[in-house]
This record gives structure tokens, C-alpha cells and sequence, in this order.
């Protein structure tokens, strides 16, 4: 093996806040609106690249298990955007593990591509920008080019490649914001984000959607520089309500909510109105995202424990940068 076409890198996945679903450019996942979100510390995707001419055909392996079919293309594709800018035309193995389930709710593809984008860059050779690399990541998973960087992340939707890309908002040490999934489910969703966002143009809801964007945005960013939590909790639950109207109404309409999840969102509903500062946002799955400032977290975490159909809770904190190992 030629010494120098292998590196690995690590990133971890993120909880939008603000949601990204729907593309202006589906081919290059230019979105219909801007996004922002919190990378997730603690959950973390590991992947190795290596580029040689071992190979005949691009190779792929999740959790120690070869993979073929659509997981492959996809990661086939985006290899071959690094191979034309670096001109490496040799084929390669990717090596990927995460310690947090795959494909229930917490974007996994983000952290996935994100890693990907990072390892196969530095294994080609190419030295880019943080920038350019959350232009490149974004081309796999569009959620993937904010997980590139750490803290708090809005990704600018542009109209084009060039312009549509991630940057940090504020570093993970401006709040001490406390994220608890409570999973509900762990099998694989049945309808991809990848296929969702296809539908959303068929939601009579999605244009309202997305012409509301840029003011929950700036209700978003201005909660989050001011760390005002209810404030916050406002927006973020009203912006995963409006997502999850979309994806209810499109054709043919997509439910990723189970009876445990609205259970959840009930829950919660009560805690904050009794005074405990949480709110719920919900991804492409069933899984709830709750999140709290810090000092209430021990207290959240115990009541969410009691709630029926909870079977498991992953916390973090702000997290940060994908990084090479
Ligand atoms: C609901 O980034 O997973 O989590 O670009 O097709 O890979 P692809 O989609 P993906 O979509 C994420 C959708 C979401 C909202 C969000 O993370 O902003």
C-alpha cells in the first residue's frame, strides 16, 4: 500500500434546531432554507480512508460488516468528488463505526459524511478550508456540513454550491445546553431523509414553511447569543412542529412519530409550563431531542426515565470540530 492515501477522522452528528428539509437543488442539496443546530459531544462517528490500488471497486464497512447497494453508491459518489479535485483516481476501503444507533433520529448520515468528507480529503491529499470542507460534506448528507464544526452551527443556504455552507455561530463553551434523546425506537426509519426531502415540494405546507425561515432563524440565533432559554424553547418546538406538518401532509404523507413520541412531546409540554425549562424537537424519526440548560439535566433526565416507552437516553453537550485522528 502506498504510504500517505490513508487517514481517519471523527465527527460527531448535530440536533437542528432550525430544520433543513427540502432542497432548491436536489443534485447538489442546496437547501429550501437555511438550518441551525448544536453538534452533538459524547456521540461520534470514527472513519478511516484509504485510497490504494488494492482495490478494484470502491469498498465499504460499517461496523465491521461489509455493505453493498445504496449505502455504497452514495459513498462511491461523494469519493469521486474528492478523487476529481484531487486527481487520486485510485479506489478505496472506508472503515466507519459510531457508538450511537444508526438511522433513528439523530442524523447519523451527518456525522457519517462529515468524518468521510475529512479522512478522504486529508487521505487525498487535499488541504482545504473549513469551509470548503463543509461545501464538500454537504454535497453527501446536508446535515453533514454542519458537522464539521463544533458548538453552536448555521448553515447558510445560498442558492449554490458556492455559497451554500456551514459556519459556527458561537463556540460548544458559550452554553452549557443539555441534549437527551429519549429513544422510543431503534430500528432503521423506513422512509430516508434522503427521500423525504424529495417529498416536501408536495406539502401544500412546505412554501409557508420555508418562507417563515429567515424569522425563526433570527428568533433562533438572537435566543442562543442571548442564552434565552424560553425564548428558545418557542422557536425550536414551533420549527420541529412546522417539519413534522410538512412531512404529515406530503404525498404520500410520512409519519415518523409513534405513541411514545407524542407521549414525550406531552410531557414535556407539562414540565415547561410548569416552570422547568425543556423542549422537545423531533428529527426524521421517532426519537425525541430534549433539551435543558445543564443545571436542570439531573432532573430531566429522571423524569423522562419514568416516562412509559422510553428505553434508553443518550446525553451530550455541545461538542466539538469533526477532527483527523
Ligand atoms: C430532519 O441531512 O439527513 O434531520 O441531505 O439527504 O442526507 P440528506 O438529508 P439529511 O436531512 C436532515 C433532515 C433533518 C433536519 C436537519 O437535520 O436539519
Amino acid at each position: 500500500m502506498t504510504p500517505g492515501y490513508t487517514a481517519a477522522a471523527a465527527a460527531s452528528p448535530n440536533i437542528a434546531l432550525i430544520k433543513y428539509w427540502g432542497n432548491r437543488i436536489p443534485v447538489l442539496r442546496v437547501p429550501a432554507n437555511g438550518s441551525i443546530s448544536i453538534t452533538l459531544g459524547g456521540l461520534e462517528t470514527q472513519t478511516r480512508v484509504t485510497f490504494s490500488e488494492e482495490w478494484t471497486q470502491d469498498r465499504l464497512i460499517l461496523e465491521g460488516k461489509v455493505i453493498d447497494g445504496r449505502a455504497l453508491s452514495r459513498v462511491a459518489t461523494h469519493l469521486d468528488l474528492i478523487r476529481q479535485r484531487s486527481g487520486v483516481t485510485l479506489h478505496a476501503c472506508v472503515e466507519s463505526t459510531s457508538n450511537f444507533p444508526l438511522g433513528a433520529g439523530i442524523a447519523s448520515s451527518a456525522s457519517a459524511f462529515a468524518a468521510l468528507t475529512l479522512a478522504a480529503c486529508a487521505a487525498a491529499g487535499l488541504s482545504l478550508s473549513s469551509i470548503e470542507l463543509s461545501r464538500l460534506a454537504r454535497r453527501g448528507s446536508g446535515s453533514a456540513c454542519r458537522s464539521i464544526f463544533g458548538g453552536f452551527v448555521e448553515w447558510h443556504a445560498g442558492t449554490s454550491d458556492e455559497d451554500s455552507y456551514a459556519e459556527p455561530l458561537a463556540p460548544s463553551e458559550h452554553w452549557g445546553l443539555v441534549n437527551l434523546v429519549a429513544l422510543v425506537h431503534r430500528e432503521h426509519k423506513a422512509v430516508t431523509s434522503a427521500e423525504g426531502h424529495l417529498l416536501a415540494e408536495t406539502s401544500p405546507l412546505q412554501a409557508a414553511r420555508v418562507a417563515g425561515a429567515p424569522d425563526r432563524l433570527r428568533e433562533c440565533r438572537e435566543a442562543l447569543l442571548s442564552r434565552d432559554f424560553d425564548r428558545l424553547a418557542r422557536v425550536v418546538e414551533l420549527d420541529s412542529n412546522l417539519l413534522h406538518a410538512v412531512m404529515m401532509t406530503s404525498d404520500p404523507a410520512l409519519f415518523y412519530w409513534l405513541p411514545d413520541t407524542l407521549r414525550i412531546i406531552h410531557a414535556v409540554s407539562e414540565w415547561r409550563q410548569k416552570g422547568l425549562p425543556v423542549c422537545y424537537t423531533i428529527d426524521a424519526g421517532p426519537n425525541v431531542h430534549c433539551l435543558c440548560p445543564v443545571e436542570v439535566a439531573q432532573q430531566v433526565d429522571s423524569l423522562l426515565r419514568r416516562v412509559p416507552g422510553v428505553s434508553t437516553l443518550l446525553r451530550s453537550q455541545p461538542g466539538d470540530a469533526a477532527r483527523l485522528l
